[in-house]
């Protein structure tokens, strides 16, 4: 099979950059979805039953209790999400021995409107049974909806558990900003998930959205002989002659499209890291001994970020590494995603990359995008990461990309559609609006407003607004002005001189 250049290395050189913003730009127009209006979610505290719709509404919501609704009103993306609850928990068990995926998904969650109805988001399997606070409810399936109606309202100020009993091989969905399939991989060597930004749907029923993050317990068995790797802490692995079960718990929030299940022949290599973080990595069994020396400066890494992000946030990283070749790595939480053959290449290139994911765990990933209009807070943040470490091994400099930006009249990295929210416009002009903050404040203020962004938003989602209030409350009006104006305007800014 013909290898595609990576994604990420084709934003590293100029020519492809003009090649993905003009010919993504091109049809981004035609590509982009319609907005949708958001569901109301609240209750109007002081409502009363008059004329306005908007009071009619609430007023209904109150006498008699209404469904969820089947989107969060995502501005780039109609369908994803659901309104009407808040997603608690996901406590989800796959089997994998049998000729297809057996499975149960138990989601915990709190109700935002008093329920009769509400919906999962989930695509292709079939299923079995499902029960709310453990009776049979009736469902129906329609597009990327599992519509749930329990026997019982779900009341304001309650949690309901959710049972969720489903099987049938995964099916992947076509990534809108590029030739990537998205969500859950069956392959002949084992299984792999992609999701970023649909595919978490594709294995488990969720509210398939970044702006509600919940814990994870992932509970996976596979044939002997197989390892299941996921996010967070091993807590559990039990062994018989035909089967191993891996329970792998992620205590910190994480958002749908970063929950990661790895299975087939690999060895976990585990050791310590800076701050009592577990560094596991997953690597082919008959290849980790060749790979592993590619991951050596994880360390080091996580000590210069912790040190300029404030605290890695989780209780592990690693790297998987998977037998096939992959157009792009990801930054799925705790374990970002690798092809082997990419680590293969030459020191430099592997570590901008591994910088990259391993920047994602603050930005991303701690802080999640409330929308996904707000990518560059990801993907501009990272790159600002992975172009800093290159710059401190000796390699390409801001300066230098910023030269290289320059003819490619880069849109502003607010401005993006599902085609292109992973183009050079997000990656280099979001990277190059942080290095104009920092040019702006100085480096010292500009680690502090990093460690802040991580500790505000940290567990949970923000936008592009928050991050400028941030940076005015902080740095004054003249330092949010400069960053309004790489994020907004249509012409890119100058790189101010760097300070000192
Ligand atoms: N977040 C990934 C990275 O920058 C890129 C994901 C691309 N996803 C896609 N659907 N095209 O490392
Ligand atoms: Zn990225």
């Amino acid at each position: 099979m013909a290898r595609r250049p990576h994604l990420l290395l084709s934003l590293l050189t100029a020519s492809a950059l003009i090649a993905g913003a003009c010919s993504r730009g091109d049809d981004a127009s035609e590509g982009a979805q319609t907005p949708q209006e958001p569901t109301p979610t609240t209750v109007a505290s002081d409502a009363t039953t008059t004329s306005t719709t908007e009071a009619t509404t609430t007023t209904l919501q109150r006498l008699a209790p209404g469904p969820g609704g089947d989107e969060v009103g995502d501005p780039l993306f109609a369908g994803l999400g659901n309104s009407g609850y808040d997603a608690l928990s996901y406590d989800i068990t796959l089997n994998l021995t049998g000729e297809e995926l057996r499975a149960t998904t138990v989601v915990v969650l709190e109700p935002t409107v008093p329920l009769n109805e509400f919906n999962l988001d989930l695509v292709g399997m079939e299923v079995d049974r499902v029960t709310v606070n453990s009776q049979a409810a009736n469902f129906t399936r329609t597009g990327r909806e599992l519509v749930i109606t329990p026997a019982a309202n779900i009341p304001l100020g309650t949690r309901a558990t959710v049972t969720v009993e489903y099987r049938g091989t995964p099916t992947t969905i076509e990534d809108p900003s590029g030739p990537i399939d998205l969500g859950w991989h069956t392959e002949s060597w084992g299984t792999f998930v992609a999701s970023e930004p649909l595919g978490g749907a594709t294995w488990f029923p969720s509210n398939d959205h970044p702006s509600d993050k919940a814990t994870f317990r992932i509970t996976v068995t596979v044939p002997a002989g197989q390892v299941a790797a996921g996010p967070g802490v091993l807590i559990d692995r039990q062994d018989t002659s035909e089967a191993s079960t891996f329970v792998w718990q992620m205590s910190d929030p994480m958002a749908t499209y970063l929950a990661s299940v790895v299975t087939g022949d690999f060895a976990i290599s585990t050791s310590s890291g800076p701050d009592a973080v577990t560094i596991r990595n997953v690597l082919p069994t008959d290849d980790a001994a060749r790979l592993l020396p590619a991951l050596s400066s994880t360390n080091e890494m996580l000590e210069e970020f912790s040190r300029i992000f404030g605290p890695y946030p989780f209780e592990s990283y690693g790297v998987v590494a998977i037998p096939q070749p992959l157009t792009f790595a990801l930054e799925n939480q705790t374990l970002s995603l690798f092809d082997t053959q990419f680590l293969t290449l030459r020191r430099r290139t592997v570590e901008n990359v591994l910088a990259h994911e391993l920047a994602h765990q603050w930005f991303g990933n701690h802080v999640s995008p409330a929308e996904w209009d707000e990518i560059w807070l990801n993907e501009g943040f990272a790159s600002w990461a992975d172009h800093y470490w290159t710059e401190l091994d000796g390699g390409t400099t801001f300066e230098e990309r910023a030269e290289r930006a320059r003819p490619l009249n880069l849109r502003p990295p607010t401005e993006v559609t599902p085609a292109t929210m992973f183009d050079a416009t997000v990656y280099l002009r979001g990277a190059l609006t942080l290095e104009a903050l920092r040019r702006t404040i100085g480096d010292g203020n500009f680690f502090q407003l990093l460690q802040a962004w991580s500790d505000t938003y940290g567990g949970s989602s923000a936008t592009t607004e928050d991050l400028l209030d941030l940076i005015r409350e902080r740095e004054g009006a003249e330092a949010a002005a400069v960053v309004r104006a790489w994020a907004f305007d249509d012409i890119m800014p100058e790189l101010p001189p760097r300070l000192g």
